[in-house]
């Protein structure tokens, strides 16, 4: 496995052989399962693997959360070796963001809402630097995980506006046993905001229960998951949200399908889940 630094050796790496195909996995480190299925699913699928790691400063719009964000790069290494990654780009900032850099890509309507309504900034963060990735490694295909459902959105957009050469993969949301969707941001939870970090996916599945038993009221749906949410003490609701998964824009009335999505603070940490209701998997891939 190559650990290299800075766009020319990305490039030298990538362009030992122009006939093999590339598979790449972004990621801000400090990796865990979720990462690891993308990881698993582009070795499957392609000749060469690379894996970016690098915490990205612009996509952060809260100081203290970047500050925050933990960082484990020999550890992340270990992971990555042991799954037969063959590339590594862990770029420092200034190679990033060289001094003088001024062009960024902005994905515009349905970065607002959601995520985008919460975090000003944060998906031109994003796709800054997903761009720059697409544009250096040139990968066939780009593995990202539906727990950012939203960001998976953007990015397909940016890639069908810009005509990126490659296809965007989707893998399903890795959660631990007892429900709780896998992130980064749970070392920073203390035992008792880690055992209420569990109201997210509870919250979840009793809006999916209940469209089981025939509910499709979008703000009957949106209720049943706030009043959970707001049952628990150490939880502060962000956004809760029934939206179109396609547009993201939040539906009124009865609806045949949903993205039921919620960002929920668990004392200062920021945790964020969602669950699909009336559409497969493939509807949403294609
Ligand atoms: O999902 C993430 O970890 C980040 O947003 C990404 C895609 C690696 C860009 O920094």
């Amino acid at each position: 496995m190559q650990v290299v630094k800075t766009v020319e050796e990305v490039r030298a790496a990538r362009w030992t052989d122009p006939y093999l195909t590339w598979g790449l996995v972004p990621t801000m480190g400090t990796l865990h399962e979720g990462h690891l299925s993308l990881v698993r699913r582009a070795r499957a699928e392609n000749d060469r693997v690379a894996v970016s790691v690098f915490v990205n400063p612009i996509q952060f719009n809260r100081r203290e959360d970047l500050d925050a964000y933990p960082r484990q790069l020999d550890h992340d290494l270990g992971l990555l070796e042991a799954e037969g990654v063959d590339l590594v780009w862990a770029p420092d900032e200034d190679q990033m963001y060289p001094s003088g850099f001024q062009t960024y890509v902005s994905v515009e309507e349905i970065t607002q809402p959601l995520e985008g309504a919460s975090r000003p900034g944060h998906f031109r963060g994003v796709t800054t630097v997903v761009a720059k990735l697409f544009n250096v490694i040139e990968p066939k295909h780009a593995y990202f995980g539906q727990k950012d459902a939203q960001q998976v959105a953007v990015i397909k957009q940016m890639v069908r506006d810009l005509g990126f050469n490659l296809a965007v993969v989707v893998c399903p949301i890795v959660r631990e046993p007892d429900g709780l969707a896998l992130s980064s941001r749970n070392l920073l939870l203390s035992l008792d905001e880690r055992q209420a970090g569990l109201v997210l996916s509870r919250a979840l599945n009793a809006a999916r229960d209940e469209w089981m038993g025939g509910q499709r009221d979008a703000e009957h749906l949106r209720a049943t998951m706030r009043a959970i949410v707001e049952a628990e003490p150490l939880a502060r609701i962000d956004y809760i949200s029934a939206a179109d998964p396609i547009t993201l824009r939040e539906l009124e009335g009865s609806t045949d399908h949903a993205l039921l999505s919620m960002a929920v603070f668990v004392g200062s940490v920021r945790l964020i889940d969602n669950l699909i209701v009336g559409y497969g998997e493939a509807d949403l891939r294609a």
